[in-house]
Parts: C-alpha cells; structure tokens; sequence
C-alpha cells in the first residue's frame, strides 16, 4: 500500500502543471495565501488550486482581512494596472517579506515582467518569483551589483537554485537609505558635523559601516516633536518615499502600519527636576519639635501622673497638679515618706528631666541651624507641594493614563509654545521657582546639575531611541542585528560622553544667602507664646482685683 501510494504521488507529481509542481517543491506544507481580485474569471489552469492538498487562504484584495503571519502568497492578475492596484489596497496587510509567486494571465513581454518586478519593488517587495507566459519562472536579486540597489531589473530563469534565498545580502554594497532627522539636544547635532554629529548620529554611522549602505542624509525635513511625535514623520516618510529616521518613544506608542520599528539601541530615564532647596524661616516650627502624637503622649503621660500622685500622696486633685507643674519645672516638692511612692517621684522626675532635655536640644537645633524647603523625592510628595511644573503637551497625554498624576497636571504652568529647549533650560535655572522635566541625558547641559533637586523615587517614562522605516524596509532584519552588537559593546555610552565634552553647559546661580543668627523672625512663635502668658496673667490678675473688691463690698454690706 505505502509503495502504491508512493507512486500515486510521483504520477500526480508528473502529470501536475507547472505551477502546481512548484509549489509543492517551495511552498511544502505551509498555508497558501492566494490574492486576486477576479477569482471567478480565473484561467482553468488554476484549478488545481481549489483542491490543493496543503491550507489555503483565498482573499480578495477589496476587503482582506490581516493576515500578516504567513510565508507564501500566490498572486494572479490579469494585468499590470490591476495588480498594482491589488497589491496597494493589501499593502498593509500582507507580510511583505514573505515568498511571492506573481502571475499575469496575459502573455507579457519582457518590458511587462521587469515592470512586475519594479511593481513589487515599489512596495518593497523583493522576494518575488514570476511566471510568464505560462512557461518559465523567473527571479531577481534587488541588491545584485548589476541591479544598483533596485533601481535596474535584471531578472533571471529559475533554475535548480532554491529562488527565495539569498536576496538579502549582508554587504549592500553602498546602497542609499534616505534618512529624516532633526536637531536633538546632545542625541542629533548634525549629520554633516564631521567630528561631533551627537551620540545617534555617531551609531547610526556605525551601524551603516559592517552592512556598507550609504546613509543619505535628508534636508528639509519634517519638523517632528521629540517625545511625540513621529507623527508628521510618518507622513513624510510617505509622501517622499523616506526609508528611515529617528524614534523616540516609550512602550506606551504604537505604530501605525506604515512603518515598522527597529530593536531599541538607547534609553534615557525621565524624571522631575526642581531647583535646588531654598533655605527657609520657619516661625512655626518652635511648636513643632514633637509631632503631635509625641505632644499627646506627653499630655497624657502627665494627666496620668496628676490622678497617680493625687492618690499617693492623699493631696486634692488641684494640689497634685499644681506640684506635677512644679517638677516639671524642676521646683521641689515635699518627698513624700513611704518608698514606692518615692521611687514612682524619681523615676518621674528623670522622665521630666530626659523630656528638658530633649526639647531643649531640639529647640537650639532648630533656632540656631538654617533649614531648609521639604524634601520631595515622590510624585505624591510633589502633588502636595507648592511648585509650579512646567513640561510640553505630550506629557499630559502620557499623566492621563493614572489617577496619580491629577495633581501634578493641574500645577503646570504655560510657557511660549515656541521656546527651543535651550530657552527653556535658561529660564528655569534663572527663575528657580518651578520645577520642569528632564532626562538622565539632557541634565547634562546643566553644569553643577547634583545642586537641583531631583524627584529620584518617581521615575517618569523610559524613553527608548529606536529608527522608524518604511514598512518591508528589506534591511530590517540585519540592522536589527547590527543594534544588538552595538548594544552589547557599551559603545553609545561613550558615545554620549564624547558628545557632552564640548557642549555649552549653564550653572545653577545659588540663592542670596540667609544669615545664620537668632532673629526675632525665628523665635517669634516663642515671643507669642509668652505675650499670651503675659496676657493671661493681667487678665488674671485684673479678675482677681475684681473679686477681691467684690468679695470686701460683700462683706462690708
Ligand atoms: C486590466 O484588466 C482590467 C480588468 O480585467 C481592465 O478593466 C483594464 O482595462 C485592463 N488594463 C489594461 C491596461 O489592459
Ligand atoms: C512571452 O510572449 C511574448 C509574446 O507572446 C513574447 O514577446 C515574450 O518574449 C515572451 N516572454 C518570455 C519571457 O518568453
Ligand atoms: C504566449 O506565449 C507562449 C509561449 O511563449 C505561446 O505558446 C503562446 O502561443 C502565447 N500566447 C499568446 C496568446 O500569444
Ligand atoms: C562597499 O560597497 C562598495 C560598492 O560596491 C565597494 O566598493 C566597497 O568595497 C564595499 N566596502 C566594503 C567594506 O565591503
Ligand atoms: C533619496 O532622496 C533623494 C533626494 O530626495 C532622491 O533623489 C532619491 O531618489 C532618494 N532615494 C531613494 C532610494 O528613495
């Protein structure tokens, strides 16, 4: 049976049409997608197709759904127009690096094949395999010398040779990428600056030496917004048939189908920055010396002691804690006679000594020491606090994904919408009254950057630095394995130092200072609590007066 079988099979295999024999030696076992928009007028020698022995996808291309995953794509069209337009409408959804077998069903002459393939190549679609006249099957290589990069088509028979392998080579012999960019602080200075183009135009450099293509760098570019905005990139990536630029983003973007990303090669750490801490007077502090709860415990330490010694000491309640009053004052009081009442006395008493002295201490400290604004490392702490913030507008889209962040958006303030980032950096540093968001990288344009105050315990976004490209751009692949070198040699690090060395960098200016002497501004919670007491005790004395003469008129009627 199984050698029936075998035969079986070698005789389908030789009574098989061409198209049917190849694709049972390259698409073996896989799913074939089958494209055409005029599936029922199709040539009857596609048949064979309907009762293909292996899973099969037929679409077609008005209303295709994704179907990215797949390795073999059949493509059957009448003529050239309709195929450029079959495979403009499923550019987006088709895997462009996948294994094309195009078929006109038209004879064509050799203009019209080199047109196919120059069709496909539009869409960067360069795995192709074309069968004409329904008799020979033929092939290109896009990066071969004699076709300069693809721009010429020089198509060759299939013969033995596997035709879906080595189309992408790993010297591209000086192919062009066209590559957008724009100015980055520190990250893109120029291109055309020989010795110091800024740390990614450094890599990119370094990245297009072992694969040999030729970096063309693009003027007039769209002008893009760093954190945002591939946007408008995208779109020129488009219009002008652009192959590559710049991304930075974190994991939050995602990409439309336009274009693809490549492995990240750098991150930079976000976070708020506020100017460095402003010595304060606080006049309030005086009573702060204990947090509340010590100052309760401490109320309540001494009520306990009145009702205690009240009944030790068989005095009256007033008597117990007017003498309670006077050792904490450290007066004396009559020792009282039996010994565990004596010993309860002292242990209150070097209670109240360890109490003066701790407050006493705490208090010099506190009045002859400068101190200093609140320190704020969390976003929460932030929140709370009195500083102005001021960040760009794609930061408010990325502080709308928590509720934590409400605060902070509601202390932004405005600024020039124009202001480049420079501007920006020297008003913050001369006005010092708010706070602003910066990277592990861009804080390096500040001189005497450890003075600023750092909110370290709420890192904002990673931003991640990757290239976008045309989607199929067919080098993907290998400069995603360039990135993975150059990621593992540390080299951007050094790269970024290098681009640091030379660059403008504006100080800090310190505060005016403030003087370090008692003033009464600094004790006044003191002088006001004493003013009370002075108050209280003529108020006293006053109503004492009063009853004193009421009480004799009393007595004299
Ligand atoms: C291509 O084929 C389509 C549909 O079969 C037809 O409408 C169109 O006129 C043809 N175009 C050319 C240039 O032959
Ligand atoms: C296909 O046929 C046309 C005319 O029918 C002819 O001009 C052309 O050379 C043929 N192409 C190939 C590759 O044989
Ligand atoms: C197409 O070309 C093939 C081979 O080149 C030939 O046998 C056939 O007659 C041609 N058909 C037409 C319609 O020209
Ligand atoms: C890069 O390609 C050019 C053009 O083909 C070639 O002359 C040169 O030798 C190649 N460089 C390297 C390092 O392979
Ligand atoms: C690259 O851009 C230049 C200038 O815009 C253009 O002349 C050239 O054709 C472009 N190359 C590619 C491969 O798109």
């Amino acid at each position: 049976m199984a050698i029936l079988a075998v035969i079986l099979n070698l005789l389908l295999f030789y009574s098989a049409n061409p198209i049917e024999k190849f694709i049972y030696k390259y698409f073996v076992q896989k799913t074939i997608v089958f494209v055409s928009s005029d599936f029922d007028n199709l040539n009857e020698k596609f048949n064979f197709v309907l009762h293909l022995n292996q899973p099969k996808v037929i679409i077609d291309p008005q209303n295709s759904p994704v179907l990215e995953n797949f390795d073999n794509y059949i493509i059957a069209e009448r003529n050239l127009s309709t195929l450029w337009s079959s495979i403009d409408l499923v550019k987006y959804q088709i895997n462009t690096r996948a294994n094309f077998l195009v078929i006109l069903q038209i004879n064509s002459t050799e203009e019209v094949t080199k047109s196919i393939f120059e069709t496909l190549w539009s869409f960067y679609i360069y795995n192709v395999v074309v069968y004409t006249n329904w008799s020979s099957f033929v092939t290109w290589y896009p990066y071969d010398f004699e076709n300069r990069c693809g721009t010429a088509v020089n198509f060759v028979e299939v013969k033995s040779l596997n035709p879906y392998k080595y189309k992408i080579p790993t010297n591209f012999g000086g192919c062009p990428i066209n590559f957008t960019w724009n100015e980055m602080p520190l990250a893109v200075k120029s291109p055309f600056y020989k010795t110091d183009p800024g740390y990614e135009i450094r890599f990119l450099d370094a990245i297009a030496q072992p694969l040999n293509i030729s970096l063309f760098y693009l003027t007039e570019n769209a002008k893009f917004n760093l954190e945002v905005g591939h946007q408008n990139v995208k779109e020129d990536m488009i219009k002008r048939k652009i192959d590559a630029g710049f991304l930075m983003t974190n994991m939050y973007m995602s990409l439309g189908p336009e274009s693809e990303i490549s492995l990240h090669y750098f991150e930079t750490y976000t976070f708020f920055v506020l100017p460095p801490r402003q010595k304060i007077i606080s006049s309030t502090e005086t009573l702060l010396i204990f947090s509340p709860y010590i100052w309760s415990a401490i109320f309540a330490a001494l009520l306990l002691m009145t009702i205690v010694w009240k009944n030790m000491a068989r005095v009256s309640l007033e008597a117990s804690f007017f003498q309670i009053i006077r050792l904490l004052l450290q007066g004396t009081i009559n020792i009282p006679r039996t010994i565990s009442t004596r010993l309860i006395l002292a242990s209150f008493f070097f209670y109240v000594l360890n109490l003066n002295w701790i407050y006493v201490s705490q208090l010099s400290g506190i009045l002859s020491q400068p101190s200093y604004e609140p320190k704020i490392t969390t976003l929460r702490q932030l929140g709370l606090s009195n500083k102005p913030l001021r960040f760009d507008d794609v930061w408010l889209w990325f502080f709308s994904f928590g509720e934590k962040y409400s605060k902070i958006i509601e202390k932004r303030i405005e600024f020039d919408k124009a202001a480049t980032f420079y501007d920006e950096l020297e008003d913050f540093l001369a006005q010092r009254t708010y706070g602003i968001i910066t990277s592990d990288t861009r804080i390096l344009f500040i001189k005497n950057h450890e003075k600023l105050h750092v909110v370290s315990q709420s890192q904002l976004a990673t931003i991640r630095s990757h290239l976008v490209v045309r989607k199929g751009l067919p080098l993907l692949d290998k400069i995603n394995d360039v990135i993975l070198r150059v990621r593992q040699s540390g080299l951007m690090s050094y790269w970024l130092y290098e681009s640091q060395v030379h660059i403008k960098k504006s100080p800090v200016p310190d505060y005016e200072e403030v003087e370090g002497h008692l003033d009464l501004e600094r004790i006044v919670s003191a002088v006001v609590l004493l003013g009370v007491g002075y108050v209280l005790s003529v108020v006293v004395f006053v109503l004492e007066m009063m009853y004193a003469h009421f009480k004799a008129l009393k007595i004299n009627t």
